[in-house]
């Protein structure tokens, strides 16, 4: 199942993960708004998905702009990359693919408008096919430390559909079954959203990975009564110092695990870390509408009237963190050290 496909017409192909797991429906962007009302309302979703989205909405905004002068066309493109950028604050990898397109621009100062669009369109695709490869590998050096007949505990959903393809914290999953290792899959629904029961667990349906759905409130009992061997998630943005944000709830498990003494991996590209913060008190949270809460599938189920309160992320402090696994391998404390080792390879 793809999560996105660029179409020859011009045009942005999304599968609109708001209908999962009821409905495949994908969703037609011919212009770079249509890409950022998407992510927005999270049709698509997951942080290297929505950089890999982004970067096509810029291709689609560069193709629409009209600026004769050359100048024109790069401050253009640049305004619609600010806007693209500022859909969702947590997730640095919309960032990080928004500035690699603008980067681009820059290095090809010799080409005129047409060529700089067909620029655009190489580099997002490479962005897309990049982030496949980078998951496989993420999954390689991950499956090393998963265990034969490993029960895995993953919160929202980190998987192919989070992704242009094969997942992250699931590309690791899929990694262990591929190398024939017998494993099994809690996945958390996820609330307010459901993305571990929308998204997850169709995935592993899909795949024929045993998995099984429980609310987030049953984490603490799980492992309490040893059901669980480890914990694997994803990440929306990772400090300098490895302070993690990722889908709110992370932070619970996270130190439910250190309770009971389990490992708390993170799966994640390079592009998620961002060194120029020094902790986890810098990554900017992104508080969603009320409604969320207070509804679900559009059904109220709170009183009329009642604040709620939404934040979609929340950080798990470092030393909560058995490992952070990347493409380049994984690495362990002393964050600070190896993540910058890490960086420079
Ligand atoms: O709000 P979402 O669904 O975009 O949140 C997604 C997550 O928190 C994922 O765990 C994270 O982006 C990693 S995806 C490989």
């Amino acid at each position: 199942m793809e999560t996105m496909r660029w179409l020859e017409e011009g045009c942005l192909e999304l599968l609109d993960q708001t209908e999962l797991p009821a409905k495949i429906t994908y969703l037609k962007c011919r212009d770079y708004l249509d890409v950022a009302v998407a992510i927005k309302r999270l049709a698509v979703r997951g942080a290297p998905a929505i950089g890999a989205a982004a970067a096509y909405g810029l291709t689609l905004g560069a193709m629409k702009l009209n600026a004769p002068k050359k100048e024109e066309f790069i401050s253009g493109v640049q305004a619609i990359a600010r806007e693209l950028s500022a859909t969702r604050p947590t997730a640095v990898n919309l960032r990080w693919a928004l500035d690699r397109m603008i980067k681009k621009l820059h290095i090809d100062k010799g080409e005129d408008i047409n060529t700089l669009r067909a620029i655009l369109l190489e580099e997002a695709n490479l962005i897309c096919q990049e982030d496949v490869e980078t998951n496989r590998r993420i999954g390689r050096h991950g499956q090393a430390l998963i265990p034969n007949g490993a029960r895995i505990l993953t919160h929202c959903n980190a998987g192919a559909l989070a992704t242009a393809g094969y997942g992250t914290a699931l590309g690791v999953i899929r990694a262990a079954r591929e190398a024939g290792k017998n494993i099994s899959v809690v996945a958390d629904e996820t609330r307010p959203l459901l993305q571990g029961a929308r998204l997850t667990a169709w995935e592993m349906l899909r795949e024929h990975i045993p998995v099984t759905l429980i609310t987030d409130n049953m984490a603490g009992y799980l492992m309490a009564t040893q059901k669980v061997d480890l914990i694997i998630v994803g990440a929306d943005r990772i400090a300098a110092n490895g302070d993690v944000a990722n889908k709110i709830g992370t932070y619970s498990l996270a130190v439910l695990a250190k309770a009971h003494n389990l490992p708390f991996y993170v799966a994640a590209p390079t592009s998620t870390i961002d060194m120029s913060l020094a902790s986890g008190a810098e990554i900017p949270i992104e508080e969603r509408d009320q409604a969320e809460i207070t509804h679900l599938a559009g059904k109220p189920v709170a009183p009329l009237g009642v604040k709620a309160w939404n934040p979609a992320f929340d950080v798990t402090p470092n030393h909560l963190v058995t490992g952070i696994i990347t493409e380049k391998g994984a690495v362990y404390p002393a964050y600070r050290e190896n993540l910058e080792k890490l960086i420079n390879i």
